[in-house]
């Protein structure tokens, strides 16, 4: 039988999209659901159109109901995946889906992490610092921000020259490379799978 894996994003949805694809192709797991907080986001004509069910909620449905965890309950959702997600998670969902939620931020953290630390504002601060490297990770969520255990980290080059949109450009390259399949080896407890093996941590 298949994992079920439900998606939540609040904006653009270029990792969603390519998780969805990616998992269309295999019989490992596939995409039920996708979950956000902001009605205009790119990512819900993304998932229609690739005749996903995609679900909208507000910040005070999310806090102070119950109606995103029933609703995951009732597709029977295994993992739920962060991708682009700006809210902090709720600890009850967390607790019901104890690790078996992750995220990929656009740093390598511990560096660039926590609140206001996201998209541009992260290539931005890297240009600032003069960083030479920089990356993507992706953890498990805790109801700390940015905080989780580390399950895997790409690194990429910064040139001197680099502008934040380059910076952006390199992050997405490594995001659609890598993101789908930690996912599987993830859900699949295939850790020795020898492509990823270097960056696993
Ligand atoms: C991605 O780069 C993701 O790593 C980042 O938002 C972008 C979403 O792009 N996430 C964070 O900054 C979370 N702190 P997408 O909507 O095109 O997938």
């Amino acid at each position: 039988m298949k994992t079920r894996i439900a998606i939540f994003a609040s904006g653009n949805g270029s990792n969603a999209e390519n998780i969805i694809r990616y998992f269309l192709k295999r019989d490992t797991a596939e995409v039920l659901l996708v979950l956000s907080n902001s009605p205009k986001a790119k990512v819900l004509e993304r998932a229609k159109a690739l005749n996903i069910s995609v679900v909208t909620f507000s910040k005070e449905d999310f806090y102070m109901s119950e109606s995103v965890l029933n609703r995951l309950l009732n597709e029977k959702i295994d993992w739920i995946i962060l991708a682009g997600f700006l809210l902090k998670f709720p600890e009850p969902i967390l607790q019901h889906f104890k690790n078996k939620v992750i995220n990929i931020h656009p740093a390598l953290l511990p560096k660039y992490g926590g609140k206001g630390m996201y998209g541009m504002n992260i290539h931005k601060a890297i240009v600032e610092k003069k960083e030479s490297e920089t990356g993507i990770t992706i953890h498990f969520v805790n109801e700390n921000y940015d905080e989780g255990k580390i399950i895997f980290q790409a690194k990429t080059e910064v040139l001197g020259t680099d502008t934040p949109e380059i910076i952006a450009k390199k992050i997405h390259t490594l995001e659609q490379q890598y993101f789908p399949k930690v996912i599987e080896n993830l859900i699949t407890e295939n850790p020795q799978d020898t492509r990823l093996r270097g960056h696993m941590q």
